[in-house]
């Protein structure tokens, strides 16, 4: 009998449960997040705007909280060995844009908080608690954190086109177990 899981190698190691949780939420949250900071920008002044901003600055606290707290998990549990399908260039393509995306999902929390903080905003968590403001009003500090993240979000925006079209490469074209890495279940599936 030909088993359905054929097409993956069942011997492949996958990223753990909490791997995968990180994983997931974040790329949730960020994938609201974009949209929500170039539709924000482009409103005029009033409630829907601001409850943009609220919910764009809330999750991007968020991101924070969960890239900081799953980088110092990942330091202490590495990634299960590369797939095999993989060619070197492809590990490190992939390592390199997987490390930048790290870089990014911290760089860009930090630079719309200092935006903020510095630029004398009001800040909040979702209008339930203030988020302290650790600076005080700086305006051109505001305005070089200002241009930082409106730069940095081309470079998340590029690094995730790259990100999941290689993803789907490797799901779609090549029929390997890359994606299989981060979905297990996907294993079950003969395309
Ligand atoms: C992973 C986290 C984040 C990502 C990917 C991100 C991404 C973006 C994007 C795509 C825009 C729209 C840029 C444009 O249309 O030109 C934006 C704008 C903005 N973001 Fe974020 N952001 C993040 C976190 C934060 C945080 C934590 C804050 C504040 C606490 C924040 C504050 C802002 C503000 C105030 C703007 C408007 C800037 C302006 O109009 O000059 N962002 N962000
Ligand atoms: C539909 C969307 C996405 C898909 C299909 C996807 C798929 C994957 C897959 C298959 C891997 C494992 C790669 C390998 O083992 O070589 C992976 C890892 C990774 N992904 Fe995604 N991803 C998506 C969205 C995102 C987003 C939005 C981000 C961040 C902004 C992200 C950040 C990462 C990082 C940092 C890793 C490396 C994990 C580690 O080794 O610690 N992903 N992703």
């Amino acid at each position: 009998m030909i088993s359905v899981g054929a097409r993956t190698d069942d011997t492949t190691a996958h990223y753990n449960i909490v791997a995968r949780l990180f994983h997931w939420t974040t790329a949730v949250l960020v994938l609201l997040l974009i949209p929500i900071g170039w539709v924000m920008t482009q409103l005029d002044r009033g409630l829907t705007q601001d409850i943009l901003f609220v919910t764009h600055e809330s999750i991007g606290l968020t991101i924070l909280g969960l890239t900081a707290a799953r980088i110092a998990w990942r330091l202490s549990h590495p990634a299960p060995p590369r797939s095999r399908a993989l060619s070197p260039l492809e590990v490190r393509a992939s390592s390199i844009v997987h490390t930048v995306l790290y870089l990014l999902l911290v760089a860009l929390p930090i630079s719309g908080y200092i935006m903020v903080a510095a630029g004398g905003f009001p800040l909040t968590y979702f209008e339930l608690a203030e988020v302290p403001k650790l600076l005080a009003k700086d305006e051109p500090l505001s305005k070089l954190a200002e241009t930082a993240h409106l730069t940095l979000q081309f470079g998340v925006s590029l690094c995730i086109a790259l990100h999941i079209g290689a993803a789907l490469h490797h799901r779609f074209l090549r029929h390997n177990d890359v994606m299989a890495r981060m979905l297990p279940r996907l294993r079950q599936s003969i395309w």
